[in-house]
């Protein structure tokens, strides 16, 4: 019950070295359900186990003498500058780790200068985290049913001074989320999704036994396709990155439709489990994408050694998703802005231990091919 739930700390314990020790002080602060809601994926959690796997699997190529003063993590992207490649994900309801929720995140990430893309599920009006914030944020786009409704909020996003919308086309049926369901989670009252206040709705489908439980569904006959993208872009002059990419011809095809940028991403394992890990779908998208646009990464990022691999196999940037609402539920936007430094801080070292003075310098050559 939320009796037993231990409080957010104003501090961070000495103790904390590293994203993972997040982990147990953030479970003893949220509901079972809610963390089961957090930690959970699809399925059996194939996927979502190995997303970590893949990153541990990998090996780096450290280089000894290496000239390294004047280095730095700066990047542009979209035209954007960002002091370091690390991004936050979007997370839905994140009040349900922390009372202040999307607000502390976001003045987090504007402290430690990253990028932050917040959900179409926050819980709090997007206008007031834009009011928030000194760094770029983007908008997670869940295209609603209700197109007219949709359009709206686009112009929203776009007055509130968001600058870039990233459309995620990875979940237009959500996966079966079992923790989660054997956990018996809900939204507990006074939280939902208020920026999608006056959608009309789908109505509610539940298919008898022997029916089809989702082909001939209004959520199935009205799914987005290539053809919605291209009228979301005639909505705005806001740059699209499509969030959830896995296959390089959905890459490929995202350049040929004048995207911006494409997020590879399983959706964290939450949505088609046995899907592979981000980090080995990279490689063959980055082939065929062959620089034309640029690539994002996210799923199982824990170390700086994670993001350097990522970078290493040809991602400009990566996103992180339940390290910082580990953070977030330990101690608020203290313990988001430390999540974001230690990752950081930790890319930084491996980029200095392999000889990388800027993140142009990290190339598939930094990983170890055997031999
Ligand atoms: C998510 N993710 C997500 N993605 C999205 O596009 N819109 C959303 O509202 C959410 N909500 C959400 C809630 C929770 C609890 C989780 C864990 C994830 C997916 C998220 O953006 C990202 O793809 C993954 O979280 C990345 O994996 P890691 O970093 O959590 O391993």
């Amino acid at each position: 019950s939320p009796r037993d739930m231990k409080p957010p700390l104003a501090q961070i314990p000495p103790e904390v070295a590293a994203v993972s020790d997040y982990e147990p002080l953030a479970r003893e602060r949220m509901t079972p359900a809610a963390w089961a809601w957090l930690q959970g994926g699809a399925a059996d959690e194939i996927t979502l186990r190995e997303n970590q796997a893949a990153f541990q699997r990998l090996r780096l190529a450290p280089r000894a003498l290496a000239e390294l003063a004047g280095g730095h993590t700066r990047l542009t992207l979209l035209g954007q500058a960002f002091e370091h490649p690390i991004f936050v994900a979007p997370v839905a309801y994140q009040q349900l780790a922390h009372p202040d929720g999307e607000m502390a995140t976001a003045l987090a990430a504007s402290a430690l200068g990253a990028g932050m893309v917040v959900s179409t599920q926050a819980g709090l009006p997007l206008e007031a985290l834009a009011r928030q914030a000194t760094a770029p944020l983007w908008f997670q786009l869940y295209v609603q049913h209700d197109r007219g409704f949709t359009r709206e909020l686009v112009h929203r996003v776009q007055a509130a001074g968001y600058r870039a919308l990233v459309v995620t086309v990875d979940a237009p049926v959500s996966g079966p989320r079992n923790r989660e369901q054997r956990a018996g989670f809900t939204l507990p009252p006074g939280l939902s999704a208020v920026n999608l206040q006056g959608a009309r709705a789908l109505p509610p489908h539940t298919a008898p036994l022997g029916r089809p439980p989702l082909f001939g569904s209004p959520l199935v006959d009205t799914a987005l396709t290539w053809r919605d993208i291209a009228w979301l872009r005639e909505q705005t002059a806001l740059p699209i990155l499509l969030k959830g990419v896995l296959s390089p011809a959905d890459a490929v095809r995202a350049a040929d439709e004048g995207l911006a940028g494409a997020i590879v991403s399983n959706h964290g394992g939450r949505v088609l489990d046995t899907v592979p890990a981000t980090i080995d779908a990279l490689p063959a998208i980055a082939r065929a994408v062959n620089g034309r646009l640029p690539l994002l990464l996210d799923g199982g990022v824990r170390r700086g050694t994670d993001v350097f691999k990522a970078l290493a196999l040809g991602a400009s940037a990566v996103l992180v998703g339940r390290p910082v609402l580990h953070g977030l539920a330990t101690a608020g936007a203290t313990g988001v802005a430390h999540v974001l430094h230690l990752l950081r801080a930790e890319l930084e070292m491996a980029m200095a231990l392999t000889g990388c003075r800027t993140l142009a310098d990290i190339d598939e050559g930094r990983l170890w091919r055997g031999g």
